[in-house]
């Protein structure tokens, strides 16, 4: 895999003459942070080497290099997913190229369904730790050149970071809440019982992504930042039928709170 990421890596430095400090995953229905890169020079999934090319609606799949709150940034609008079919390499392996081009902050930002009880529907959440429910994205022979066999995940989402996402959020007037997000397989939404069981073991959201992505960046020894977008509640009482549709509305509503924070968290990096 370190021969690939390093084909892609040259591919892409041949073409883009930005060198990004900042990384940055954006996920459903939040691909409009996009819009504030200055500078563009993009590049579409497609034609980039080794890169999976990405399939489910509301994911364009471009890799945006540009000025973001004065830092250089490379942001994935699209990103790959575990039940898209891609396996676990496929699914983190942007993530590997980000790095190898010289990212020093990874920022993440998804969609969930809120299992805490005091949660709304619009909530911003931080995360501050994850239960990984898919495939551990480093299973298989482990290449020394990207990190330990054995990485240490004791402080998963930098605190750091966290401190100034939620200084900053206060100097906005922006709510936050924080917590730990179970990452699952999907692509089914869970029954009642199974946020129930989300909840029990400790989560406050469940949602079908991110968890791989941090994993593998953290194997790297990258801060990493990674924040939630409530979008429907697995609470008991307030379960209704949800949609990808409703997903991406409820996302696209709350995307200006995430771009805020994100915006002014580069700022200050
Ligand atoms: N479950 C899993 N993934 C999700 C949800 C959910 O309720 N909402 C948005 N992504």
């Amino acid at each position: 895999m370190l021969k690939k990421v390093q084909e892609t890596t040259a591919y892409i430095q041949s073409k883009v003459s930005v060198k990004p400090d900042v990384g940055i995953i954006l996920g459903t229905g939040l691909g409009g942070l996009a819009k504030d890169i200055e500078n563009q020079q993009v590049l579409s999934y497609g034609d980039i080497p080794n890169f999976p090319v990405s399939t489910v609606e509301g994911h364009s799949g471009r890799l945006i290099f540009g000025q973001l709150g004065n830092k250089q940034v490379v942001a994935m609008q699209g990103r790959f997913h575990y039940y898209e079919g891609y396996n676990m390499k496929q699914v983190t392996f942007p993530v590997r190229v980000m790095k190898y081009l010289g990212i020093k902050h990874l920022f993440v930002s998804n969609a969930s369904g809120g299992v805490n009880p005091d949660f709304e529907i619009g909530d911003v959440m931080i995360i501050n730790d994850h239960i990984n429910l898919l495939p551990n994205p480093l299973i298989g022979p482990n290449d020394k050149e990207f990190g330990v066999r054995f990485p240490d995940m004791s402080q998963p989402y930098d605190h750091g970071l966290i401190a100034l996402a939620q200084e900053i959020a206060g100097k906005h007037g922006i709510k936050t809440q924080i917590g730990c997000y179970v990452g699952t397989t999907g692509p089914t939404f869970e029954t009642p019982k199974e946020y129930q069981y989300f909840r029990i073991i400790g989560g406050d959201t469940v949602g079908m992504s991110t968890v791989p992505e941090v994993i593998v960046a953290r194997q790297m020894v990258i801060p990493t930042f990674a924040i939630s977008i409530i979008t429907d509640l697995g609470v008991p009482g307030k379960i209704v039928e949800i949609t990808h549709e409703e997903v991406q509305r409820i996302g696209m509503q709350a995307e200006k709170k995430m771009t805020l924070i994100m915006e002014d968290m580069l700022q200050r990096l």
